[in-house]
This record gives C-alpha cells, sequence and structure tokens, in this order.
C-alpha cells in the first residue's frame, strides 16, 4: 500500500505541488473514482490510478541494455557533453534508471540502465565477479606473455593492482579481453601498459548479456528471465520483488 500521491510524482506524473491543484480538481481517479485526498492509500498492485483519463503507471523496476554510440558521456548530467540519458525516450527517464557503470565517452558497446540500486551497485562490485568482454583495437600485437600478465593480475602505472583477467589475442592490432572490474580507463590502461595504446574500445558482454541484434544507439528492456539471470549472478533474492 502506498499514499496516492507519492504513487503519482513517483511515476512523473508530476510534481507534488501541481498534483494537490490536480487532486483539487477532480482529475484522479483510482478505480474510475475521483479521489481528491492525496494521502489516500492504494494499493500499486491491483489498483488502476488515472490522470485526466489516462492511466498513470506507477514505478517499477527496469533493467535496459544500450548499445551505446561513441560521442555520448556516461552521466546522468553534464554541462559540456550529451550525456546518455539523451538517448532514452521520456517513458525510459520518467522511471528514473541511471547508467551503471561508465564506459568513455569514445568507447561504444553494452550498457546497462536500471533504477535498481542494489543491482547496480552489485553488477559493478568485483566481490560478485560478472564478466565484462570488450574487443580491442590498438597498437602493436599481443602475445603469449602479454596474455600471462593479464592472468597473473597486472599493476597499472599508477600503482593499482589488477584482478586476474583473461586477453585473447586475435591477430595483429586486435585483442579481446575479459576483467571482473571496472576501474577508471581500466581496459585501456592494462593494453597501454603492455606498450599496446587502444585506438578502438567496444563492450560486447556483461555477464550473459550480449548485443546480439541491436545496433549502436538501440536500446531495449531486459526480459524477466533476463533481470532473473542478472539477479541470480549478483546474489539476489527476489521472491518478493518484482521484474516486471
Ligand atoms: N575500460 C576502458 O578503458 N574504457 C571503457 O570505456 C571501459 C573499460
Amino acid at each position: 500500500m502506498q499514499r496516492l500521491d507519492k504513487y503519482l510524482s513517483e511515476a512523473g506524473a508530476a510534481s507534488r505541488r501541481e498534483l494537490k491543484a490536480l487532486l483539487r480538481a477532480g482529475a484522479v481517479c483510482v478505480n474510475g473514482r475521483v479521489v481528491t485526498d492525496g494521502s489516500a492509500k492504494i494499493d500499486e498492485n491491483t489498483d488502476t490510478v488515472s490522470l485526466h483519463d489516462e492511466v498513470v503507471e506507477g514505478r517499477r523496476r527496469v533493467v535496459l541494455l544500450m548499445y551505446k554510440p561513441a560521442g555520448y558521456v556516461t552521466s546522468t548530467d553534464d554541462p559540456r557533453d550529451e550525456t546518455v540519458m539523451t538517448l532514452l525516450s521520456e517513458r525510459w527517464k520518467k522511471q528514473a534508471v541511471a547508467p551503471v557503470g561508465r564506459l568513455d565517452k569514445v568507447t561504444e558497446g553494452l550498457l546497462l540502465l536500471t533504477n535498481d540500486g542494489v543491482l547496480a551497485h552489485r553488477l559493478i562490485s568485483p566481490k560478485y565477479r560478472i564478466e565484462k568482454d570488450y574487443y580491442a583495437e590498438h597498437e602493436g600485437e599481443a602475445g603469449p606473455d602479454d596474455a600471462e600478465a593479464f592472468r597473473d593480475g597486472l599493476v597499472l602505472g599508477d600503482g593499482s593492482q589488477c584482478l586476474p583477467a583473461k586477453l585473447d589475442p586475435l591477430g595483429p592490432g586486435r585483442s579481446r579481453v575479459t576483467v571482473v572490474e571496472g576501474k577508471y580507463h581500466q581496459v585501456r590502461r592494462m593494453l597501454a601498459s603492455r606498450g599496446m595504446p587502444v585506438t578502438y574500445l567496444r563492450r560486447d558482454r556483461e555477464g550473459s548479456l550480449t548485443l546480439e541484434g541491436m545496433r549502436p544507439g538501440e536500446i531495449r528492456e531486459l526480459t524477466p528471465e533476463e533481470v532473473a539471470g542478472l539477479d541470480e549472478a549478483c546474489g539476489i533474492l527476489n521472491a518478493g520483488r518484482e521484474n516486471t
């Protein structure tokens, strides 16, 4: 159960102040009946709330998968650059999703966005060992020594220690890198530390999710099964939470 005014403001229907006027004017109905008292309790699972005869969907748990194009910064707000949020439709913005971790402005690829803070935190945390796969183009050619150094855990230029990672050389100037953490510019710095500065970087996989069938700029909502897979990987027990 939840207060009607809280439900409406969390759903992005109107601000708390605007709502007062809308309620007074009889614009809000619960199950087809006008309700003017914002403190009235509603059951968000069974009651239908409408504003000016349009059903207002409550805030629900949302996980989006974006194929991030180059040229956008991964943040909710930026004074200079366009953010990935500008690629979202109003529908998703209203659900208050935010990016999970970061991709550099010039990096392309798989970016998750969610309004579930616990899930976001665990997807990033090295504790849950969620693998992230990157396709990298770089100077030089990676060899067995480089793969071994990645496996052992690299030490970056600033002295920070990386967890063991995987480097698969794909031929001259191309490699696949798999990491379970997300330090600042991590993959670029890892390859640079082996004398192979990166010229192109794309994240292709996070956990069991890939970009299959998607093009840069595309966004889709994960299916309940995909969200359940993420929950399981992150040790989240979701008996009482909704995925849909
Ligand atoms: N590592 C990087 O260096 N950049 C990214 O955008 C992601 C991982």
